[in-house]
Parts: C-alpha cells; structure tokens; sequence
C-alpha cells in the first residue's frame, strides 16, 4: 500500500504550501546572472582534471505546434518548420563549441532530447543534429540511454522510424490525461486511440523503454475520472510512468490564467488523487520510485533505488549520477563539476551569442560545501526516502548530528505528524511523508530562510 491512513484536512492545509520540486539545490532564483561562460569553461576544465567521468547531453527543442494551457516547460508555439532547421544549425555551432572543450575520451551514457516537443523536428532535422552530435562527441549507444520526449499528435511513422534508426532506444510520450472535459479544458484534445497506436509503433519499432507522463490537478480533473485513465494506461503497460502534480505558477506562465483557479480540483480531491494513483499502480505491480514516478520492478530506475544508486536532476530521476550534465539549446541547464549553469531563455539571445562563438551562458552558480551538503541530503530524501546520518559523514567528514543539528529539531514536528519515522541510524518518510517529502526536504533549504516575499513555487499538494 502506498498510503495507510487517512488524513485530516487540518494537516493537508498545513503542509500545503509553495515549494521546489528540487531537480536541483540551490533552486534556480538563487543563481546568480554575473556567472559567466569563462565560470562555465573553467568548471569544465575543473572537471576534466579529474578522472575521467562520463557525459550525459541534453538537447533542448522548444517548439510546439499548439500551446497546452497548463504547459509550464519552455516553449516557442510554431508550425514554421524553417524555424526549426534554423534552430538545428545553431545547436550544431554549440555542439562544435562545446565538443571542443570536452575530450573524446569522456564518453556519452546518455543522451535526453526535452522540450518543448522534440517531435516537432522532421526526419532530416534529425538526422543532421545527430550527424553533428557523433562528429564532436562520443556516444555509447549499446550500452547508454538515448531517449527523446515525443508528442504523440505529432509523432508520424516515418519520424519514429527515423529516431530508431538513429540509435534512440527509449521514448517518453506525453498523455496527461484522457478525459474529454479536461483534455478541452486545457486545449489538448489526444484520444485514446490515437495515442494507443503511437504507443504500439513504437513498441513494434524495438525501443527498450516507454515512459508515459500524466499530470493529476488539471482542471475538472475528477477521481473517477482520472481513474479510466489509469485503467488504459496499465492495459497499455509503458516501463515507467511519471504522474506530475499540476504546477500552477501563473505568475510565472502568464498563459496559466486560461485556467480559471475554480475549477481546479480542492486540495482533498488531489489528495484522493494521489491516493488513487499509488493504489492503482502498486497494485498493477509498478514500484514507487520517488516524487510523481514508477517504474516496474525490473526497471532500472527500481534497481537503483533499491540498491540507493539513484540520482535526480533537471531530467528528473536517473541512475547516471556519476556523469556531469551537459545542457545545449536555448534556456538548457548544465551541472558540470560543482556549478550549474543555464543558457539564455530567449531565441534570439541565445542565437547571436552561439553564432559569435560564445557560450550562451545567462546564469549560474557555483556551490559551496554548504550547498553540497544540502544538496546531498535532499537528494537523498528524494530517491532514498531517508537520510542516512551516517552519509554526511562518510562523503563530506562532518557529523550529520552536529552540522544539522537545528534542522533535526524542526524535524520532529514532522515526526509527531506522521510524516516521519526518526531513529538514531535513519529518518525515515512514513507513506504520508512521500506526498510531503517537498516540505520535508525544504527544512534543509537555507535559501528558503531569507527567500523574498511574492510567489516564487508551485503547492505542495
Ligand atoms: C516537454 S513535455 C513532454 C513532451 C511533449 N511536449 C508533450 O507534451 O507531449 C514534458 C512534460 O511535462 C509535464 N508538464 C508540463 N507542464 C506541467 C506543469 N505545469 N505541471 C506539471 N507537469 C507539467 C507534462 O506531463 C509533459 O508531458
Ligand atoms: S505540454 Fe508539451 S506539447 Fe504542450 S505546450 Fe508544453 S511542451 Fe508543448
């Protein structure tokens, strides 16, 4: 069971609150805009002085043909597919900028085409971004993860076929969910059937691994509801699922207001929500990974969690953790050595910088050993669902007892209210905890402490 008792609404208002999703530590308001491409090039340097660790590339394609309401991802709404092949020839130009700085002896495990919708690009733009990526990189394709988000409206045959061929092996496609009502209310109208084919072509293609995301919080979004959706995706069977809570940030997407706030389902319904969601699919026998994943039992995520080997970052969960991120395309994010570092957000920015033969770097951060522990710990509540006092001490040589010592004392709270089990080894999350675990790691956020005043997160619940 993934939960085992019932909750009061009390406590749902208590711990229902802004937060970071945490895809990484310290979150993105705290990076500073006065890191520039040279603090980039000298971290990869850094890096590359050490023994020799593997790269793991991100591609940014930010095009989309028609916008979801609810999409809180980077986008360019478009059809024009010229723009698209404008945008290849300048990641080609970054690739060739960074392929220099990197030697060919560091090995790519992992290669992870996010968006936008990167099936928005056509055969041949695939083709030659890949033909760029094998001249300046080398890539492990028996043995590492190549996967691409697709859009299964559009996502032809002939463009899965390509990818295939290509040397993609796995495929994340994205459903949310199959209600009419809620599919009208946030401008994605994607039938059952017209996904269940992709989702066969593509398991007819070979592809090792199929991921489907959801999101539960969507307007009009109803437990009975959301519960035929479930039913069609276990009888579709994917490898892993990624079932988001709905970030709503209008604040931040100005075009989220199309989502009128009153018909967004109340906080207790999204906690039926959640309940439904672990009970439907542990009970199809998938496996809770961590914060809004499952994967089967066999998959590798569920063997990394098993065997405490599992990461997180701007991809979400991962068992590459050992490798250093290395983000191309306009807004991507790179965590190489102890920075992160994040393109320009707008295109032509983005652009005029690659094309002048500049790394188009417009933010970033470097950590100190603070940060790293911090990071440490929280991500280890988010994979592990514990924190193992003792492996502070192990990485870092300081005594989780002492250097946390104030952050202990506010855990109790969370101990008294059920989301915490403390003993003098472990801390533990109680299944109340996992859907709390957001409040849980943020009692480690120094950052949070002198976080200005305004809406900065998406809830919790
Ligand atoms: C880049 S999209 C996936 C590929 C493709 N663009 C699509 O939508 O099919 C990444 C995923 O992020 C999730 N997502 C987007 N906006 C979100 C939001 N505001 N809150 C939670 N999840 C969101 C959706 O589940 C979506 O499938
Ligand atoms: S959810 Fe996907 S298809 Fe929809 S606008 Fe966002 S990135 Fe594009």
């Amino acid at each position: 069971m993934y939960l085992t008792h019932s909750v009061s609404q009390e406590l749902l208002r208590k711990y229902d609150r802004p937060g970071p999703r945490y895809t990484s530590y310290p979150t993105a308001p705290v990076w500073k805009t006065d890191f520039t491409a040279q603090d980039y090039q000298q971290a990869i340097e850094r890096s590359n002085r050490q023994p020799v660790k593997p790269l793991s590339l991100y591609f940014h394609i930010p095009f989309c043909e028609m916008l979801c309401y609810f999409c809180g991802c980077s986008t360019i709404i478009s059809r024009d597919k010229g723009k698209a092949a404008d945008y290849i020839d300048v990641l080609g130009s970054e690739i060739e900028l960074l392929g220099s700085l990197f030697p060919r002896n560091r090995k790519v495990v992992q290669l992870h085409f996010g968006g936008g919708t990167p099936s928005s690009l056509t055969p041949t733009q695939n083709r030659v971004l890949f033909s760029r990526i094998n001249q300046w990189f080398d890539v492990d394709y028996q043995e590492g993860e190549i996967s691409i988000e697709i859009d299964p409206r559009h996502a032809s045959d002939d463009y899965l076929e390509t990818i295939r061929e290509l040397g993609v092996n796995r495929i994340s496609m994205g459903v949310q969910d199959f209600d009419p009502v809620v599919q009208k209310a946030v401008n994605r109208i994607q039938p059952v059937d017209l996904t269940e084919r992709v989702y066969r072509k593509v398991r007819d293609l070979g592809f090792h691994s199929i991921n489907i995301d959801l999101i539960y919080g969507l307007p009009f979004q109803t437990v009975k509801g959301f519960e035929k959706t479930l039913d069609e995706i276990i009888r579709l069977s994917p490898d892993r699922l990624a079932i988001f809570n709905y970030a709503h940030v209008p604040w931040l997407k100005k075009h989220m207001v199309l989502i009128r706030e009153e018909d967004l389902p109340r906080p207790e319904v999204k906690f039926e929500l959640m309940e439904l969601i672990g009970e439907k699919l542990t009970g199809a026998g998938y496996v809770y990974i961590g914060m809004d994943h499952f994967a089967k039992p066999d998959d590798e995520l569920t063997r990394a969690q098993a065997n405490r080997t599992l990461y997180r970052n701007f991809q979400g969960y991962t068992t590459k953790a050992e490798a250093d991120l290395v983000g191309i395309g306009v807004t991507s994010i790179s965590m190489v050595d102890d920075v992160y570092a994040q393109n320009q957000k707008g295109l032509p920015d983005y652009q005029s910088l690659v094309v002048g033969g500049k790394l188009p770097i417009h933010r970033g951060y470097r950590l100190s050993k603070d940060d790293q522990m911090r990071r440490a710990v929280i991500t280890r509540i988010m994979c592990d669902l514990e924190i193992d006092r003792k492996h502070v001490l192990d990485v870092f040589g300081e005594s989780f007892d002492q250097y946390f010592a104030s952050e202990i004392g506010n855990l109790a709270e969370f101990a008294g209210d059920g989301l915490l089990e403390i003993d003098s080894d472990r801390i533990r999350l109680t299944p109340l905890g996992r859907i709390f675990m957001r409040n849980i790691a943020m009692v480690f956020d120094v950052y949070l402490r002198n976080a200005p005043k305004g809406p900065l997160f998406s809830r919790t619940l």
